[in-house]
Formats: structure tokens, sequence, C-alpha cells
């Protein structure tokens, strides 16, 4: 996910200094204030008098030995505890490392470093059990509409929870012409928009009033029935509203509309998982075509945006393949759904889930598998490397 944060660079090296803009261009960082100038310990010192501490100082050093810790000393004064300073040294002392450590320095790096080591040590620094603890937002969004991206939303929460004994919170941002409460037989109360048009009251004892339990483990946020004059919802509501979501359940999943506005792409460039929900035909091609173009080329890479093919069947002969879908989006399609009409029917008119209608059916068996595939549960935690100099040092060997 992105990283908010402002971090301040001074760097004696001018690669250093292109090392640190080449953050500016990476999705992940794109919310983060960067400042980067040629300067060391004494630069730092200087800003730090007359601005405030950043939550990240990255300070380079040709400095060694006590010149070095009396100059750190001449910083503490002026740093803000509770901000993090990393430091790029000349040295590759394994000492040095834990003394400075121990002087409350987050992280040492012996340079000259690359992008990918500066990126792995700003992730680590923040990836602290407080964000592994934010609920993994899976945002669900069609090729066209009809294509069934609201029955994948509704039908993969129902089963995360059943399958992980787990929260899970559905929110429907259709907000014109949602459908998640009607799909699960809800009577809504309250919309999403209500809460959404005042972003600064919101905490999560007002989304829970907006929440509706379907069963132990699922929650739906529901959408506006009534049409409003207008939905003028501020851009950072959503962020807002998905911040406090993300801290009440482990998974969040998105009926997104199908509609390129900015707030929209915010969602989709940020999420954990995305999934295009697409029937097997030609404008649905070529509309899945068009927004992978627009994730891909800005979503983190290790952060999937998967295909499914739903509905699959419907118009036997007349149909456009999975590879063909694989050419064009460049992603081979995670699963192909069947259409099923009798049981996504029955489905609907009872308000269940199509596992609550039929437990053997293909199409139950499918969501299982999509619920494992998307629950970033499956792949042992990623080993990180290169980072500190501790790792550094084994890397070496
Ligand atoms: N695999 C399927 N087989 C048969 N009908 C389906 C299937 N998937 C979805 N449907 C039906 O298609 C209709 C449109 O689905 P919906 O999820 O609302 O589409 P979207 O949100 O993409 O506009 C709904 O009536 C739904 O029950
Ligand atoms: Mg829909």
């Amino acid at each position: 996910m992105t990283l908010r944060i402002s971090i301040a660079a001074f760097c004696i090296e001018n690669e250093t200094v292109n090392v640190v803009e080449t953050l500016r261009n990476q999705r992940q960082y794109s919310r983060c204030e960067i400042i980067s100038q040629e300067g060391s310990i004494g630069a730092a010192r200087n800003f730090l008098a007359e601005n405030e501490t950043p939550n990240l100082l990255i300070i380079e050093t040709d400095l060694v030995g006590n010149p070095l810790f009396e100059e750190l000393e001449s910083l503490a004064s002026v740093f803000d505890p509770n901000s993090r300073l990393m430091l790029i040294g000349q040295e590759n002392d394994i000492q040095l490392y834990r003394q400075l450590i121990d002087m409350g320095i987050s992280e040492y790096l012996y340079g000259p470093i690359n992008e990918d080591q500066l990126k792995n040590s700003i992730n680590e620094l923040y990836a602290d059990p407080e964000a592994i603890d934010l609920g993994r937002v899976i945002a669900c969004v069609g090729a066209r509409g009809g294509a069934g991206s609201s029955t994948v939303a509704a039908n993969l929460a129902y089963t995360l929870g059943q399958q992980y004994l787990n929260e899970v919170i559905l929110v429907d941002l259709d907000l014109c012409f949602g459908t998640a409460a009607l799909a699960l037989n809800l009577q809504q109360r309250q919309s999403i928009s209500d809460a959404l048009a005042q972003p600064n009251r919101l905490d999560d004892v007002l989304i829970e009033r907006f929440m509706l339990k379907y069963n132990e483990y699922l929650s739906v946020v529901a959408a506006p029935t009534v049409l409003g004059s207008d939905y003028e919802i501020p851009l950072d509501a959503f962020d807002i509203f998905l911040e406090l979501v993300r801290k009440m359940s482990p998974f969040i999943v998105l009926d997104v509309p199908h509609q390129w506005s900015p707030w929209v792409s915010e969602i989709l460039l940020d999420a954990n998982e995305v999934l295009v929900t697409a029937y097997p035909d030609l404008a649905n091609l070529r509309d899945a075509q068009a927004i992978f173009e627009r994730l891909m080329e800005k979503r983190n890479v290790d952060e999937p945006t998967r295909l499914v093919l739903n509905r699959v069947g419907m118009a036997k002969g007349s149909e456009v393949g999975p590879k063909d879908f694989e050419g064009a989006t460049k992603v081979e399609p995670t699963l192909n759904i069947p259409f099923d009409p009798k049981l996504f029917s029955v489905a609907l008119n009872n308000g269940q889930s199509v596992a609550e209608v039929s437990k053997r059916a293909k199409s139950t068996k499918l969501f299982s598998e999509l619920a494992t595939i998307v629950s970033g549960k499956m792949k042992a935690k990623q080993q990180r490397s290169g980072q500190g100099l501790i790792n550094f040092m084994k890397s070496k060997k």
C-alpha cells in the first residue's frame, strides 16, 4: 500500500541524491513528501532548526569514529525523537552498526546504496506490526457493467469469512446503483454516502453504525438506494474511510463501480489486490485491456491485478477465449466461472451467497479457490534481502 510519510535526505554523493529521487516515480511513495539535497549532518541540523523533523531523515556521512558521534550528538538537540533517522556511512562495521542502533538510529546502511536497498530499508522501517495488522483490501471491478463484478465481490467476501473464520467488510462503492445489500437481503439503514460526505466526522463507531451484519463474519457497508441530487464526496474521504475500515477487519472487499473517476482510480491503484471481472466477449476484452494497461503501469508489482472470466458459456460459439484475454491483458485469467443462471438467480432471490445455495456447485468451489488466492495467506512471508549492515555482510559471504 501507499506510504504516507515525509522524507528528507541529505546526501554527499550526487548518486545518492539520485537514488532518493527515484522514489518519487514510484506509486508506493507517491503520497510521500520528499526533499533531497546535497549535504550531510550539518545541513540536516540547519534544516531541522527551521523545519519540523520529517518522519524519516536520511543522512549520508563520510565521517567515522569520534567526529561522527560528535556530529550525531549535536543533531540530537534538534531531532524530534518520534521521527526516524537512517544513516548512510562509509564503514562496514558490525560494532559501529550496533552502537548506532543503540543510540536510537533506526537504520545504518553501508554506502553507496542502490534503489532497492533504500526501498527495502524504508519498507522494513515502516512495515511495523501496526501496518501488518491492517486489513487486506481487495477491490473488485467489472470490465463492463453486467460482467458479474458485484456478484464476485459478494461471494468472495462471504467465502473469505467462512474460510478464514475472520471478519470481512464488504463495501459497496457503487454509490448510485449499488446492489450489495440487496444481493444479501439486508435492510439498509444508512448509506456509505452519508458517511463519506463528512469525512472529518468519521470514526470506527460511526462506521459500525453504517454496517449491516450478514452473519458472524460478514458485514456490509451499503450504497444508497435513492439517487441523491449530488454526491460530491471529497477525494480524501475515501482515504480516511479506508484507513479506518482497515483497522476494523482483516479483509475489506470493495465493490467498485465501473467508471474511471479520480477516486475510483486512486482506490484501484492503492488496493492490495484488484479483481477485474469480465464476460468473455469483444467489448469486455477491449475494456479489460484498457483497465489493465492503466493499472499495471502504476500499481506496485507485489500487489496483483487479476482477471476473472465470468458467465463463461453463456453464448457458446461467440465467446472470446481465455488465450485472447491473456494476449490483451498480459495476465492469464485466474478463474473461469461458468454461466449458471439457475444457481445465481436462486442465490439472488434468496439474498444468499452461492455457497449457501449449493455447497457442491462448481462456482462455489471456484469462489473458495479465489478466496485462497487473494487472501495473501498462501505465500510464505517474503524474504527481504539486502537491507542493513548485518544482512549486507551476510550476503557478501
Ligand atoms: N456466473 C454467472 N452465471 C449466471 N448469472 C450470473 C453469473 N454471475 C453473475 N450473474 C448474474 O448477472 C447479473 C449481473 O451481475 P452483477 O454482479 O450485478 O454485475 P456487475 O456488478 O458486474 O454489473 C446478476 O443478476 C447476477 O446474478
Ligand atoms: Mg455491480
